[in-house]
């Protein structure tokens, strides 16, 4: 099975994604996360992409487009990949196409979760990630331990750099001018698949599956 999920900041493609890896045992991959790997680590790749990140602007097509190639390829993408945040732009998304031509893959549906843009700032102002395992919580929605910690590993929280109102409207905006075409351009290939992000993690879950089995 290979999917994309598409959505604006905080619509929950990341929360989902890794309920549907577990689901499929296929793996999710995140162009944010490794991004946000690269610039932990200062990699030249990483440095240059923090500026964008913490902007709240894209980080160019041509270096995306080479570690999601290169991701592709590995021996754990043969039987499906779940992609988290990638395409977000049309050269992205031509530039997919032709990788998934050459390995000869499909495309087998492009989720694409509805959220209301007060709902996304009230998400993205709570959430809080795990620094040792990476697991993501909410403060309202998805809480951790009392006493605040990861409850998968008993790590200390963190918010992400990008998650403060200001860049947070900034990563809307760039949505909306950049990505969001990118729903007309999965329509016309017959692959749209929109699913409403509103309800709980659980429900959203359950609908996309019933939605890519149908499709
Ligand atoms: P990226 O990390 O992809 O950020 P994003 O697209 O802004 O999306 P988020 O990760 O913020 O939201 P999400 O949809 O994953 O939501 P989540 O599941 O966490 O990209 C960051 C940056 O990297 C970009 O701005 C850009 O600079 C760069 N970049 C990345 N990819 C790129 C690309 N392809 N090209 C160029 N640049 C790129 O959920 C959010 C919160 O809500 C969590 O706390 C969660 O617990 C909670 N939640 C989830 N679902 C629900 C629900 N149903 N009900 C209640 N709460 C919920
Ligand atoms: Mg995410
Ligand atoms: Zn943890």
């Amino acid at each position: 099975m290979n999917l994309i999920l598409l959505g604006p900041p905080g619509a929950g493609k990341g929360t989902q994604s890794v309920l549907l890896e577990k689901r499929f045992d296929i793996p999710q991959i995140s162009t944010g996360d490794m991004l946000r790997a690269a610039v932990k680590s200062s990699t030249p790749m990483g440095v240059k992409a923090k500026a964008f990140m913490d902007a709240g602007d894209l980080v160019p097509d041509e270096v995306v487009v080479g570690i999601v190639r290169e991701r592709l390829q590995e021996p754990d993408c043969a039987d499906g990949f779940i992609l988290d945040g990638f395409p977000r732009t049309v050269a992205q998304a031509d530039a997919l196409k032709e990788s998934l031509e050459q390995l000869s893959k499909k495309l087998d549906a492009v989720v694409s979760l509805k959220v209301d843009t007060d709902a996304l700032v009230e998400r993205l102002t709570g959430r809080r990630t795990c620094k040792s395992c990476g697991k993501g919580f909410h403060l309202k929605f998805d809480p951790p331990t009392a006493d605040g910690s990861c409850s998968a590993c008993g790590g200390e929280l963190m918010q992400r750099d990008d998650d403060h109102e200001i860049t947070i409207r900034r990563r809307m905006d760039t949505y909306d001018q950049q990505t969001a075409p990118l729903e007309d351009y999965y329509r016309k290939d017959e692959l749209l698949l929109p699913v409403n992000g509103m309800g709980a993690i659980e429900e959203v879950q359950k609908d996309i599956i019933s939605g890519i089995q149908a499709s």
